[in-house]
């Protein structure tokens, strides 16, 4: 079923009409009473019900773009057509318009919100300048403490207590300030740190963080969550590995790692041979961030974690140089047009 839409949404993309006769036959297709998308809703019933939910809502998606697609191909051809013929030029060469597409990173970051939004994470945002306190004082970084040194931080010369936010977790803090338990959001958004641009790395990237505080949140709910969510992103046979690590934030911390999903974990040059690709940090949050944000930490628990969006792109789709995605040259962005999420 889901095969069958994301083949109707390429169809979507791909439409290009000629004139409003051509938008009138694609809408009776699409939208009519017997069309498409009636028939889709008719075959819900036959999906499995833990599945329906989520079907149901793939449909609604493909419906809402195929009504916002035709609106926006009907305003073009009506403007054309109701030129007077005095105005026509018949010696005019045809009109070529070429329809944008979105950007690897949007494409990536939405579909990450979407699978999260399956198990009820909701979206945050913070701002991107931030104080000491939100991202490093009360994430458990002491002043003076050299855990300030893994992140390259940009300051703002005449005020050494604002800087770039280095991470989102920020934004985790701003939400624990301001919500009351059960908290479970996930948090997309730029991030700056001062390191070398190269074809691995840039001062600007973007991260995907999340956070769950609720009353016996364990780290096998940690688990879980992201294995539900490589399975998505990746794939049905992805495998997940922990490595411990640190985090002044969380504790226990752990890096997560993926089997590789290009040689399925028999090694190849994504993965450097060792079958494994290392995607995401995360743990669980540590105690005193939870204080330090007036969330009882006798009474309540939470996990984290948080990725790079870039590093996910470049794996997904097998970018070998992170500059392509601020070059914004169309002979790049123009290969992800038939991808909508
Ligand atoms: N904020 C960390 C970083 O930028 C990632 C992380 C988030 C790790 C949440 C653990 C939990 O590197």
């Amino acid at each position: 079923m889901e095969e069958k839409i994301n083949a109707y949404l390429n169809e979507l993309n791909n439409f290009s009409p000629s004139n409003l006769e051509d938008i009138e036959k694609f809408r009776i297709r699409f939208l009519g009473k017997k069309g498409i998308i009636q028939d889709l809703f008719a075959q819900l019933i036959k999906v499995d019900p833990d599945k329906r939910k989520r079907t149901g809502a793939l449909i609604n998606d493909l419906k809402n773009k195929t009504i916002q697609k035709i609106e926006d191909f009907k305003l073009l051809f009506e403007v054309k057509e109701s030129k007077s013929d005095s105005e026509k030029d018949l010696t005019r060469s045809v009109d070529f318009f070429d329809f944008g597409s979105q950007h690897p990173l949007s494409i990536v970051k939405n579909r990450i919100i979407n699978i999260f939004s399956y198990l009820g994470f909701s979206v945050a945002e913070g701002p991107e300048i931030e104080d000491d306190w939100h991202n490093f004082t009360s994430l458990n970084f002491p002043i003076d403490h050299p855990a300030r040194d893994m992140q390259d931080t940009f300051f703002i010369e005449k005020n050494p207590d604002i800087a770039l936010r280095t991470h989102t977790s920020s934004v985790q803090v701003r939400l624990m300030e301001n919500e009351k338990p059960p908290i479970r959001a996930i948090m997309p958004g730029r991030v700056f740190r001062n390191e070398a641009i190269s074809a691995r790395a840039h001062c600007i990237f973007h991260q995907v963080e999340g956070l769950y505080v609720d009353k016996n949140v364990s780290f096998a709910d940690l688990k879980q969550t992201l294995l539900y969510f490589v399975q998505e992103f990746f794939g049905k046979d992805t495998k997940t590995r922990f490595r411990p690590s640190f985090f002044p934030f969380t504790e226990p911390s752990a890096e997560m790692d993926i089997s590789c999903f290009i040689c399925g974990g028999k090694g190849c040059n994504i993965c450097k041979n060792s079958g494994w690709v290392e995607i995401l940090g995360c743990g669980m949050v540590d105690p005193n961030v939870l204080d330090n944000c007036k969330i009882n930490s006798k009474e309540y628990s939470g996990f984290a974690f948080g990725m790079g969006i870039e590093r996910i792109t470049m794996l997904k789709y097998q970018i070998k140089d992170l500059r392509l995605f601020f070059e914004n040259d169309l002979r790049f962005l123009s290969q992800f047009k038939s991808i909508i999420y």
